[in-house]
């Protein structure tokens, strides 16, 4: 089976893609290298398309079975929203006509940014009120794949929110890597880890294989849909510090720090699993702590720690 990915130099784009590969698969990735890094496929043996989507002929993707579409502006500070909207909704846009219109499955990324300041647990239905042009980027994605779907009941659309996404190959984000990996950089430089007051804040933490088998069940779905891809279990700020500490034989404090932002910052994120599971059978195989061990291993056997 050919697939694409789209965003596979990125973060999850490459453990997707480097998964698929080793299952066999016929992979090919798409990217314009903006925010991914070669470094990230090391060891891939697929070829790579180098090119901006919008740039993009798509008569040189029509052989593909399956699309991954990973690639957007991940950077949630940018505030230029034609630029944002321009790449992370027209793009999305052009290939899912092209998807639809050539019977190819397609797969793509949304986030738990569509949630805004919902309430906890964030069930599918309470997404729209986003906080931020990157969230309501992907809102709208969410808003016209739905319009697709139900045009299209024969099409393959599946629509994954992801929440805190953190593991292997994310350290090329730089400051839009996850919280465990910036808090797990500054332990390594003797620093105490900092956290905005009083660190009970909670996050859904979501280990990135955990994100990578849901795409691969998105692959067989008999569904069209748009799910939460999450771990269903929120976690404290002060409970990543605490399960660093053990995992790497630390005991860092945390330092407090004032949030600039508490005006609009998000209390607790923690999605349903409920759509997920009924949809594409999915239940997160890793926890938070069995992710972290799994992933300062990984960093340890790549000497990035
Ligand atoms: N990491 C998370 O926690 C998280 C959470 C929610 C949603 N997401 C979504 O998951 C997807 C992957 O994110 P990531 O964390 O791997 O980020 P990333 O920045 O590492 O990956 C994005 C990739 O897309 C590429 N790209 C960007 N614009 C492109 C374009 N116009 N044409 C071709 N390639 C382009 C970049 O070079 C990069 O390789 C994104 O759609 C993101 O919005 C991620």
């Amino acid at each position: 089976m050919k697939v694409l990915i789209t965003g596979g130099t990125g973060f999850i784009g490459s453990n997707i893609s480097i998964e698929l590969e080793s299952k066999n698969y016929d992979v090919t990735v798409l990217d314009d290298f903006s925010s991914g890094n070669f470094k990230n496929l090391l060891g891939y043996t697929g070829d790579i398309i180098t090119c901006s989507i919008k740039d993009l002929d798509l008569k040189n993707i029509s052989e593909f079975d399956v699309i991954f579409h990973q690639a957007a502006i991940t950077d949630t500070t940018v505030h230029n929203q034609k630029i944002m909207m321009e790449t992370n909704t027209e793009d999305f846009k052009k290939l899912l006509k092209f998807s639809v219109e050539n019977e190819i499955k397609f797969i793509y990324a949304s986030s738990a940014a569509t949630y805004g300041n919902a309430s906890s647990p964030q069930k599918e239905e309470n997404a729209g009120y986003p906080n931020n042009i990157y969230g309501f980027s992907k809102w709208v994605c969410d808003c016209i794949a739905k319009k697709y779907m139900a045009k299209n009941p024969d099409s393959h659309i599946v629509g994954l929110r992801y929440f805190n996404v953190f593991g292997p190959r994310e350290q090329y984000k730089g400051k839009m890597a996850s919280m465990i990996w910036q808090l797990l950089q500054q332990m390594q430089n003797g620093e105490k880890p900092r956290i905005f007051e009083f660190g009970e804040q909670k996050r859904d933490q979501v280990y990135v294989k955990n994100i990578v088998d849901i795409n691969l069940l998105a692959m067989k779905s008999k569904h069209n849909c748009i799910v939460n891809a999450c771990s269903g279990n929120a976690v404290s700020f002060n409970e990543i510090i605490s399960t660093l500490n053990e995992s790497l034989g630390y005991n860092y404090e945390p330092e407090y720090i004032k949030n600039p932002y508490s005006e609009f910052y998000q209390d607790h994120t923690e999605g349903s699993l409920d759509l997920a599971n009924k949809f594409l059978g999915y239940t997160p195989k890793w926890n938070f702590k069995e992710g972290v061990i799994d992933y300062i291993n990984w960093l340890k056997e790549n000497n990035y720690i």
